[in-house]
Order: C-alpha cells, then structure tokens, then sequence
C-alpha cells in the first residue's frame, strides 16, 4: 500500500501551471464582484480585517490539507477520499465528503453561471458602446431588464456553460492547462492596468480611507459568518476544486509553498480589486455600498463618466468574464473527473452529462429572479440567493471542517509529513498541523454556533 499513484487524467506541465490553474480558480466573481461589495456592505476595513484573519488561519491550512489529499490520492476528491481512508484502514464513508463538495460545487455553479452570462453581457454592451453618457437610472434600467428578462438571462447563461464544457471536456492538458496558460496573463494584465488608472484618479484617497478605516460597529455574529464563507469561497476550499487541482500537481512540486502562492496571489487580487473599483466610484461620488449591483450599476455610470471611459468599461468586463471563466471549469472538474473514473473515461459524455445537469439548476435559479420570483426556497430568499447562501456559508465551511479534521486526525502524520516533503521546515509543519487539527476546526465550529445563535443558548444567554 502507499506506493505512489498517478493520475489518469494527466497532469500539469509544471508546478507553474498548477499554481496559475488554482490561481484562476480562486481568483473570480468571488474577488471582482462579491468582495467588493461586502467590504462596501459591512464596514469597509473592518470586514478586510476579519477576512484576512480568516484567510490566514483557516484558508491557508485548509488549502495546504486539501492540495495533500489530492495529490496523495491522484483522482477525483470522492476517489481520493476512498482510497485515502482505505490506506489508513478507516471507514470509506470519509468520500462522502467528496458527495458533499459534488452537490456544493453544483449549487455554487448553477448561479455562478448566471452571474458570469451577465459578465459577458456586459462585455458586449461595453463594446457596443452602451454606457457612454449613461444616466444613473438608465444604469439601473440596463441591470434591472437582464435580470428581469428571463430571455436574456438564459441565453448568457447558456453561453456560459457552453463555453465551460468546452474547455473541461478537453482534459487537463488540452483544454484546463491550455485556458489557463492563454487568460491568466491577459487577467493579470487587466487588473494592474485598471490598479493603475484608479491610481491616478482623485478618488484613491478616499477609496484608500474606506479600505483602511474599519467600522467595527457593522460587525456581527452574521458578518463574522460572512468573511468565513467568503475565504471559503475566494479561495475555491471546501468543496474539492483545489483537491482535484493538487490530483494533477507533479510529485516533484511542493505543496505547501504552491499553497503559499496561491492564497497571496487570491488576496492580492481581491485588494486589488477594491483598489480598482473604489477610487473609480468615489471620483464620481457614489456610494460603495450598493450590494450586487455594484459591479453592474455603478460601474458602467462610473465608465460613462471618466476619460477612456469607453475602453476601461471593456477591460473591466472582459476581465470578469475571464475570471468567471476560469474559477467556473474549477467547479466543473470534480464532479467529471468522478463521472469519467466511474464510467468508461469518456471525459466528453461525463462533462456533457454533468454541465447539462448544472445547466437545468442555472434555469431554475436564473428564473428565481424573474419569472418565478415569488417562489422563496427559504424564508425570505429565492432559488438563487437560498443556493449562494447555503452553498458559501454552510457547505464550504462543513466541507472544510472535514477535510481539516481529515488530514488532522485521521491521516498518519508520517506518511502527511513525507508527501509534504518537511525535512527541513519541521517547526514550520508542527505549526501548520496545530492550526489544521486545533485552530482552524475551532474557528469553523465557534463561528457556525455564534451565526446560528447557539451559542447564546448553550452559555444560558438569551
Ligand atoms: N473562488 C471563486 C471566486 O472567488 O469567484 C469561486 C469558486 C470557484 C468557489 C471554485 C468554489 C470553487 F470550488
């Protein structure tokens, strides 16, 4: 038992790659879209602050256990997981943690969907030149009729997932490497280029204000809960993304500092973000906490307004479709890797058969916004924010919660030390296995029982 295995899919060309695949993973809506308007949403630089602490503690270990069970196990996060637990003689039940980040990965996708036919909507509007001189209402009249035109918001969807099969039903080296190799640049490219413009606008002091000025009174148990889902997340963990990215990771790479590089790389971006579209949007005097409409209102008013407005608006747009594009074929490839190991490899019928699936749930959460907006899955909130809600705040974290306890508890720390490669950085893999066992367990659980208020109750409170 234990020799090494090797993937059936293929693997990365290089350590690179791997770290520019899971890069374009982490790196999507969840920094361009979602970040900035929850730090807008809940005291700007307080909500970085809890963020970042999150990242720190839990993301960062997590990360690190998960890209360890992938390689370890080379298959799909369920595969792994079985043929983990059977190397340490424990029950193969452990791959139900897999199931759960399958049915995660196709919740966060059916709306992530949407929201990414949206990005590429914009990009065409951009290009058609739709936002110069656009008023505030005419702003509001352009988002309100996408999202209020079942049409249109399946017809972006549709294209969204057209463009995903496409790339996942190639395979690991002729479709994830390839795309990945091609849009990461040109995202980074974008991204510094508009860092830059901000930069030279009168509203980087006050965008700098509000990102270094925490409000600590809008903090709650709820937006605790918040910045946890979001490192959740951000970083793609939870829910096998990564694992199946570390599946194909070379031997001779090494985790913990391919892990390293990712989540620097995820934060950077998400600030940088925040340093792209704040200076923007305080230039022109409005306000940052719009909610989701952030990137889909104020910025085209803000892209209408400003010098090189016209050009800008198509950078930012094609850079959300872009990161959109490459976290989406991350929530795709664990649930094809599995269904191309359980059937006859065709890597084609299984990503058809699974983007078909996912496609059906987009409809419904797509149609949750127009058509069938009266329908509330829970109390208060529709198809699509019922899935964004539970998938990020509840089944990431759970799906984390395991794979710490996993690696943790139920490996043996020989064979995690070996595959970690920790010969000279022994205190630094004490250090990571403490937090991974003790911390980032605590965290996940402390902060579920304050959101859900049990906490309150156990102590006797109110
Ligand atoms: N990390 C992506 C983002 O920030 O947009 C979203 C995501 C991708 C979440 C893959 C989960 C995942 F497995």
């Amino acid at each position: 038992m234990n020799e090494k295995r090797s993937s059936v899919h293929g693997e990365w060309s290089s350590g690179l790659i791997f770290i520019l695949a899971a890069t374009g993973s982490a790196v999507g809506l969840g920094n361009l879209w979602r970040f900035p308007y929850l730090v807008g949403e809940n005291g700007g630089a307080a909500f970085i602050i809890l963020y970042l602490v999150c990242i720190l503690l839990v993301g960062l270990p997590i990360m690190i256990a998960e890209v360890t069970i992938g390689r370890k196990g080379r298959r799909s996060p369920i595969n792994s997981l079985r043929l983990l637990a059977r190397d340490e003689g424990i029950t193969e039940r452990w791959s139900l943690v897999g199931w759960l980040g399958v049915v995660a990965g196709f919740m966060i996708l059916s709306f992530y969907s949407v929201v990414g036919g949206w990005s590429f909507f914009y990009g065409f509007e951009a290009l058609k030149g739709s936002f110069t001189d656009i008023t505030s209402d005419q702003a509001s009249g352009l988002f309100e009729g996408l999202v209020a035109s079942p049409g249109l918001v399946l017809l972006w969807h549709t294209l969204f997932m057209i463009v995903l099969f496409i790339i996942v039903a190639a395979g690991v080296k002729k479709g994830l490497q390839r795309a990945v190799t091609l849009l990461m640049p040109l995202l980074f490219l974008l991204l510094v280029g508009l860092v830059v413009y901000g930069f030279t606008t009168a509203g980087f002091g006050d965008a700098m204000a509000f990102m270094l000025q925490p409000d600590f009174s809008a903090i709650d148990g709820g937006v605790v809960l918040m910045a946890l889902g979001q490192a959740f997340f951000t970083l793609s963990l939870g829910m096998g993304a990564i694992m199946v990215y570390g599946a194909y990771l070379p031997q001779s790479e090494s985790v913990p500092v391919s892990s390293g590089w990712i989540v620097g790389m995820d934060t950077l971006t998400a600030l940088l973000a925040g340093l792209a579209i704040f200076p923007i949007v305080f230039t022109v005097g409005l306000e940052p906490g719009e909610g989701p409409g952030l990137v889909f209102v104020t910025l085209p008013i803000v892209f209408g307004e400003i010098p090189l407005g016209y050009l800008l608006g198509i950078v930012f747009f094609v850079l959300l479709s872009v990161a959109a594009v490459t976290s989406g074929m991350s929530l795709l490839e664990p649930a094809v890797a599995y269904l191309t190991e359980a059937s006859d490899g065709s890597r084609v019928k299984a990503a058809a058969i699974v983007a078909g699936l996912i496609w059906l749930l987009g409809i419904a959460a797509g149609l949750s916004l127009n058509a069938w907006s009266g329908f509330h899955l829970l109390p208060d909130m529709g198809i699509f924010d019922a899935l964004e809600y539970v998938s990020s705040n509840i089944m990431l974290p759970l799906g984390g919660l395991f794979v710490a306890f996993f690696v943790g508890w139920k490996l043996r720390t020989v064979s995690v030390a070996k595959e970690l490669d920790t010969h000279n950085h022994h205190r630094l893999f004490l250090l990571w296995l403490y937090v991974t066992r003790f911390v980032a367990p605590a965290a996940v659980l402390f902060i579920f029982l304050q959101a859900t208020g049990l906490l309150g109750l156990l102590s006797g409170g109110e």
